[in-house]
């Protein structure tokens, strides 16, 4: 009785060990990444880092990797007249040079073409086989290579004119295909599939698990499992039959389970992952196959499947022929690597497909990197007000003056009692573009404090008696700086990590446990190698030349210091 509940326990996911682990698709090598792929991994390692951040206690685990079997593989590696093995170790490593660029902090890349991986895939085929879940079959139907699946008549598009046929979903063409294959009883699993993808916060957000449990009202039609090797010959073959090779699906599936050490026991301290990221495309593989290829061989599916939208570039699908793929390393250029994440994180909603314009991430990155986040650290580190280079501390009297006597102050009080708990809220529920407008209220209202305070009258003053009031200002500016910095760890880890070093935060001191203590910082010195130069705005180039990121102009820079000096004066 027990161990049946302890069974039912782990079978439908839940979880007793407080291993968080996470993982992204593994990507496939066919063509270079694009800011399409580096977003599945970019909310990966934002909600890791906040997991690690909020949960210091937990184990945070991240696999990320590259998917290498297949037709569209073979194909692509030819198509380039390269050697198929090659063509993967290129590709693949391009993905590894872009996430370590996009600062993707993964314990674990795997490639499927890796020797750990074929153990994993052949310990699976065999446990699947040995419980009766697969036989042999002659097969037929349209084979979609770019998708790497097969599809019903229900799901195709036939073009009029040409008769050819075409994926519904994806546009894809597919091939008439007549084979022997091995077949996996998947019409088996259909009630406790359902009843998987209804649990509580199983599939996130909400709509994708409308769209399966749509799809698992009708009956699910056995899968094919494995094709012809003379077929498909860059592949798993499976055990015990050299005619036939893995499925890629089913071989692409299992890379979740070999990264934390399947077979072997060790993988247990990591399974059920506590999510799994995908893109909206390959929902039924995760949210269909993957759950009952898990029930088959005994193991537990995966606790939350969260299920992202698409990018589109100017409203256009990102397609090769439209010329229109943006490379994340390009855009890098334009925008910093850590600029590229937040616009991702920021602008980027889960529920519907994002768009990537030019102009609106230079807008989004000026406004808000620029001009709200950085503008303020460099007015607050001036060497005008701040000519002791100091993050102070606040004076008590002055502080509850400013509170009492300027709106502005009060507002920001209460703008960061109110951020911890905000964007503990969002995070919880990989809400990034929240947890961005938390933030950017908070210093908005942080850069309102600072101009109705008006430092710079008091710095004019020069005399003692207005020390600690600047003081304060600049001290409760900082603070605001310095929980914004905090809060953003998870989304802009190398930017957020610079203001914290400028800031002389120690590294005990940058967890979120911190945000809602109420001990005032003691006076320190600010980091003089650390720049207070954060993120400079971004300039469009007249001729054609793509923006760049460049120092304020000189003439904006005169005017600001010359409205600063302005200002100062007249209040002497
Ligand atoms: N290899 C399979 C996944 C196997 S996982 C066991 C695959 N690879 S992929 O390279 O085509 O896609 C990887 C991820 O990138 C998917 O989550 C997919 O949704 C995502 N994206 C591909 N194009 C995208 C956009 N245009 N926008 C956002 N994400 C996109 O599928």
């Amino acid at each position: 009785m027990l161990i049946g509940k302890i069974k039912l326990i782990h079978t439908l996911g839940v979880r007793c060990h407080s291993s968080h682990y996470v993982t992204t698709p593994i990507f496939y090598v066919n063509a270079a990444p694009h800011i399409g792929h580096l977003y599945s991994a970019v909310i990966a390692d934002a909600h890791c880092r906040y997991q690690c951040l909020r949960y210091p206690d937990q184990t945070v685990r991240l696999c990320t990797g590259t998917d290498e079997h297949g037709t569209k593989i073979q194909q692509a590696a030819a198509a380039h007249k390269v050697n198929v093995g090659q063509y993967c170790d290129e590709i693949s490593a391009r993905y590894r040079d872009v996430f370590k660029a996009a600062g993707i902090a993964h314990d674990d890349f795997i490639r499927t073409t890796e020797q750990r991986h074929k153990q994993a895939v052949a310990h699976f085929w065999q446990t699947l086989q040995s419980r009766g879940h697969i036989y042999s079959a002659a097969y037929s139907g349209w084979y979609c290579v770019s998708d790497e699946t097969f599809l019903t008549d229900s799901q195709l598009r036939v073009d009029e004119q040409s008769g050819a046929r075409y994926s519904l979903e994806s546009g894809h063409p597919v091939e008439w295909t007549e084979e022997t294959n091995y077949m996996f009883r998947l019409s088996q699993f259909q009630d406790d599939v359902r009843h998987w993808v209804k649990q509580e916060a199983r599939i996130r957000p909400a709509k994708f698990e409308k769209i399966l449990l749509d799809t698992l009202s009708e009956p699910l039609p056995d899968v094919s499992v494995s094709r012809p090797s003379n077929r498909v010959h860059w592949a798993i073959p499976v055990p015990n039959d050299d005619s036939q090779t893995v499925y890629v699906w089913l071989d692409a599936l299992i890379n979740y389970l070999t990264s934390v050490g399947y077979p072997h026991e060790q993988y247990v301290a990591n399974w059920p992952p506590a999510q799994q990221v995908i893109g909206k495309d390959i929902l039924k593989f995760h949210g269909i196959y993957w759950p009952a290829f898990l029930m088959a061989v005994g193991l537990a599916p995966p606790q939350q499947l969260y299920v992202h939208s698409h990018w589109t570039v100017d409203g256009q699908k990102m397609s090769k022929s439209k010329h229109n793929v943006v490379d994340p390393v390009q855009a890098a250029e334009q925008y910093t690597m850590e600029g590229l994440r937040y616009f991702l994180l920021r602008e980027g909603v889960a529920h519907s497909d994002g768009n990537f314009s030019h102009v609106k991430a230079l807008r989004i990155l000026n406004s808000e990197l620029a001009d709200t986040l950085g503008n303020l650290l460099s007015r607050a580190c001036a060497k005008s007000l701040n000519p002791q280079q100091m993050y102070p501390a606040p004076h008590a009297e002055h502080l509850s003056e400013l509170l009492q006597q300027v709106d502005a102050a009060q507002r920001l009080q209460e703008s960061m009692l109110q951020l911890a708990a905000r964007c503990e809220q969002h995070y919880e529920c990989n809400h990034f573009h929240l947890v961005a407008d938390t933030v950017i209220a908070t210093l908005h209202a942080a850069n309102n404090f600072f101009e109705c305070a008006k430092p710079w009258e008091l710095k004019a003053g020069a005399s003692a008696a207005n020390a600690p009031r600047l003081e304060t200002i600049i001290a409760l500016t900082m603070d605001a700086l310095r929980h914004c910095g905090i809060v953003l760890q998870p989304m802009i880890p190398q930017l957020a990590g610079r203001l914290l070093d400028k800031l002389q935060v120690p590294g005990s001191q940058r967890s979120w446990s911190v945000l809602n203590e109420s001990v005032p910082v003691s006076s320190r010195a600010l980091d003089a190698q650390s720049s207070a130069l954060l993120f400079q705005r971004i300039v469009e180039q007249r001729d054609d030349k793509p923006a760049k990121q460049q120092t304020e102009s000189k003439r904006s820079k005169s005017k600001r210091q010359k409205q600063e000096q302005k200002a100062a004066s007249s209040s002497t």
